[in-house]
């Protein structure tokens, strides 16, 4: 007979949610989006009633869109790299629980609504400014060392998991969290992009900026991509201080 687990999952909408539990054939090297896949077929919970099929979000299926993060097991990942059966094998349970991100507003099961990351984003101008519109030659040239940095940055992708273990984002906090100040390490660094530097600065000045870190580490310790958020952080926090003191006395900006 083949082996069995129970997917665990915490369901429902705003101001309804629930657990429910569904019973299922254990298949080698199946990941929590496969098996959400089979429970989507055939919504039939562990009590053998059909119920209205489970709703997740998934795009690329290798760990690059961000769009498929949950916590599995309480720890915010990507559950397109989740496999089961090391998770079943680590946890000692047949039993695996999913649940929508907490940080975020629920929009129904498993899907949250991750918005107020992208307009962070926006907030601190997360882009290089360009004129597209007739060919400026080959851009700066970047030393392999920076690349290599500048690489693991730009490997966010937005999937929300450092904001949900970071306990300095929560409803009290106007702290918009690591990823954005990541992001503007990435594009301050950038030879193009240090013309906007105190511009992407500037909001990280205010109360949602810099100074809600309260400097414990969750974030670096779950990000899937390990971006190096705390570097950043650190390296950011220097540069607001600098930009404060420039501000202050006007002093006139400096390449470095
Ligand atoms: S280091 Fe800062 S951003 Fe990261 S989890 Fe801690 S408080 Fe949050
Ligand atoms: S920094 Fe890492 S955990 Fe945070 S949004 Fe980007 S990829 Fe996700
Ligand atoms: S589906 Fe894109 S990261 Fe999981």
């Amino acid at each position: 007979m083949s082996k069995k687990y129970i997917l665990r999952i915490y369901r429902g909408h705003p101001g309804h949610q629930y657990w429910e539990e569904f019973q299922l054939d254990l298949v080698p090297s199946e990941n929590v989006i496969s098996a959400l896949m089979r429970i989507q077929r055939s919504p039939i919970n562990k009590n053998g009633e059909r119920v209205t099929p489970v709703v997740w979000e998934a795009g690329c299926l290798e760990e690059v869109c961000g769009s498929c993060s949950m916590l599995v097991n309480s720890v915010p990942r990507q559950a397109c790299t989740a496999l089961i059966e090391p998770i079943i094998q680590q946890a000692k349970s047949p039993i695996i629980t999913l649940a929508p991100l907490t940080k975020f507003p629920l929009v129904r099961d498993l899907i949250v609504d991750r918005s107020i990351m992208f307009e962070n984003l926006k907030k601190v101008r997360a882009w290089l400014e360009t004129d597209g519109t007739y060919s400026q030659g080959p851009g700066p040239k970047i030393s392999p060392e920076k690349q290599k940095i500048l690489y693991s940055l730009s490997k966010c992708m937005t999937c929300g998991c450092c904001s949900e273990a970071c306990p300095q984002v929560n409803k009290n906090s106007p702290f918009m969290g690591p990823a954005p100040i990541s992001q503007v390490r990435l594009f301050n660094s950038h030879p193009t992009g240090r013309s906007q530097a105190a511009e992407r600065l500037s909001p990280l000045m205010k109360a949602e900026g810099i100074s809600g870190c309260g400097n414990n580490q969750n974030c670096v310790r779950v990000c899937p991509q390990n971006i190096p958020l705390t570097d950043s952080i650190a390296s950011i926090s220097r540069d607001v201080t600098k930009q404060m003191l420039r501000d202050l006395f006007s002093f006139p900006e400096r390449d470095e």
